[in-house]
């Protein structure tokens, strides 16, 4: 996911095509779902107590790329690359720190 995020950042700085900025887009959300998918299985299949809300965090942050990638097609003169990137390499970070951890925590114990 980090590796994409930095390719999308690497390609709105080197002004690539829309073409080629759109690949990049649906190749992260692909892949958060992917990613998510696997991580909610693993907590799933461990009984996890905080699944719920980790899910949920995982489903903002879906809906919240899902949002990007359309503001983006809709109107790629106007997006706020600054702002989808902030955002991407917040969340992410903020979500491996804190919330994956404690998961990562749990499953260990297991
Ligand atoms: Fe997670």
């Amino acid at each position: 996911m980090f590796a994409l995020i930095h390719d999308l950042g690497d390609k709105f700085e080197q002004g690539a095509a829309e073409a080629s900025i759109n690949v990049t887009i649906e190749a992260l959300v692909a892949y958060v779902d992917i990613h998510f998918d696997h991580e909610e299985r693993l907590m799933r299949d461990s009984g996890y107590p905080a699944f719920e809300d980790h899910k949920r965090a995982h489903e903002a942050l879906a809906r919240r790329v899902a949002k990007l990638q359309e503001d983006w097609q809709r109107a790629p003169e106007t997006f706020d690359v600054e702002a989808m990137m902030d955002f991407l390499s917040n969340w992410l970070s903020e979500h491996i720190l804190k919330v994956d951890m404690k998961f990562a925590a749990y499953y260990k114990q297991q």
